[in-house]
């Protein structure tokens, strides 16, 4: 396995104790095959502790690895060191505010949902959809027990968009309690427990609800994701009630405290 020497320049933000962000440069050696991810993590590991970003599945599923590489809004599990050349630049993404280091808050990617707004790609598309829209809220404590979080919340479930979690635990911005973000694995199986065939009362049938596009946006104080899919046409003939689909539950573990993956 070939190693190659690298430059990452990283935007640093500590806001309790930065007056602005600035880029600090790490020259490490890795293996040509590595992603940035993973040169995020020799870093932490190897270098600097003190780094935070975030990440979960590593498999270009969960999007929270989301970041600005060279200017480019990239996950950093799926961009290979080999397609750069000279000093890789790492941002948090843009437009957003941020957290720790890349780590950035979203957070008013709710009230937005709830409020119609869409003044960004990612609200426009879940305004201007056809199709169930589910969320994977997560967020600091202190954030998911606000009224005004609650209330759109509330207003969110009353416009049919189903909400998966969040659960309760350890957060890492140091606090415990409901907000974590749902495992990438416990998002999935959510998904697909929510598109699998099922018999409900009314006349509503899923075929009226094809194609699927589901969106979500994750805040936290430590968090968050952005993803987007999209599912073609069941087959089944099954009929689905937008009632039954803001109950879709969220699975058992999201009320359970479980590690996540956060650096
Ligand atoms: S860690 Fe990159 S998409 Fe999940």
């Amino acid at each position: 396995m070939s190693e190659r020497a690298i430059e990452l320049e990283v935007l640093r933000y500590h806001p309790e104790k930065d007056q602005a962000p600035h880029f600090q440069r790490y020259s490490i050696s890795c293996p040509e095959e590595w992603v940035v991810l993973d040169a995020l993590n020799h870093v932490k590991e190897r270098v600097d502790p003190t780094l935070s970003y975030r990440w979960s599945c590593h498999m270009a599923v969960c999007g929270s690895c989301g970041m600005m590489i060279n200017g480019e809004p990239k996950l950093a599990c799926k961009s290979f060191l080999r397609d750069y050349a000279g000093v890789i630049r790492v941002e948090p993404l843009a437009h957003f505010p941020i957290e720790r280091d890349l780590v950035t808050v979203p957070d008013d990617f709710i009230a937005k949902l709830a409020n119609g707004l869409a003044d960004d790609l990612l609200s426009a598309l879940c305004l201007a959809r056809e199709c169930p829209l589910i969320v994977a809220p997560a967020m600091n404590r202190q954030m998911w027990d606000n009224p005004a979080t609650r209330r759109n919340i509330e207003r969110l479930l009353r416009d049919g968009v189903a909400i998966l979690g969040p659960a309760s635990g350890d957060q890492a911005c140091g606090e415990v309690g409901m907000g974590r973000m749902l495992e990438a694995r416990e998002i999935a199986e959510a998904v697909t427990a929510f598109l699998a065939p099922k018999t409900l009362r009314d006349e509503a049938t899923i075929e009226s609800l094809q194609p699927l596009c589901w969106a979500g946006w994750i805040a936290s104080a430590t968090a968050q994701v952005a993803w987007t899919g999209a599912r073609t046409r069941n087959e089944s003939q099954a009929r689905m009630t937008p009632a039954t689909m803001q109950a879709s539950a969220p699975p058992a573990s999201a009320q359970s405290s479980r590690p996540q993956r956060m650096a």
